[in-house]
């Protein structure tokens, strides 16, 4: 069986745009976690306004394992945080090839900056700046880092040339 893609990276890093053209390019099913997770449990911001961050992780790290440990491969972008604890780190690292998005703090703030959907993007820059910091160690335990700051068909590209890489050897 082919190994299932996970893209990870900050909010805004674009995982869930190449992710849909990788999935498209590969012809297998593209998964966004933060969809799967309003298509059962309601919007992301009534989650974490009614709920809470604790339990959106809970969530997000249910469905994380979900779609991972099912036997079909896939494109799977998970949301900015679900690839910051050990759990969901290893959960990954043993089920599929993890593609670290990796685009500068301006850009991915210049795009979240006015997103109503993403409860921590009305947190102000200071505090995403510290947020985008803390993650990096995480983001850094991916297979591969891409740069995304180029075009959504030049990022899906060199995702496939690195997973048939891998692939082949
Ligand atoms: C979050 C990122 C969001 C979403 C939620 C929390 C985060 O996903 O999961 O708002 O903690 O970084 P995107 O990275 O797709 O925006």
């Amino acid at each position: 069986m082919k190994k299932s893609i996970v893209l990870v990276g900050f909010m805004g890093s674009g995982k869930s745009t190449v992710g849909r053209r990788t999935a498209k390019l590969l012809n297998c099913p593209f998964i966004d976690s933060d969809n799967l997770i309003e298509e059962r449990c309601g919007s992301i911001n009534t989650i974490f306004e009614t709920q809470g961050e604790k339990q959106f992780r809970i969530i997000e790290s249910d469905i994380i394992k979900e779609v991972l440990i099912q036997k079909k491969m896939v494109v799977f972008s998970i949301g900015g945080g679900g690839f910051c604890s050990s759990r969901n780190v290893k959960i990954c690292l043993d089920n599929a090839v993890i593609f670290y998005l990796n685009c500068t703090f301006e850009n991915c703030y210049d795009r979240i900056r006015r997103n109503e959907n993403r409860p921590l993007a009305k947190k102000g820059k200071k505090w995403l700046m510290k947020l985008y910091n803390s993650r990096l160690p995480y983001y850094n335990n991916a297979a591969f880092t891409i740069d995304s700051d180029k075009s959504v068909n030049e990022t899906a590209k060199e995702i496939i040339l690195f997973y048939n890489r891998i692939k082949k050897s």
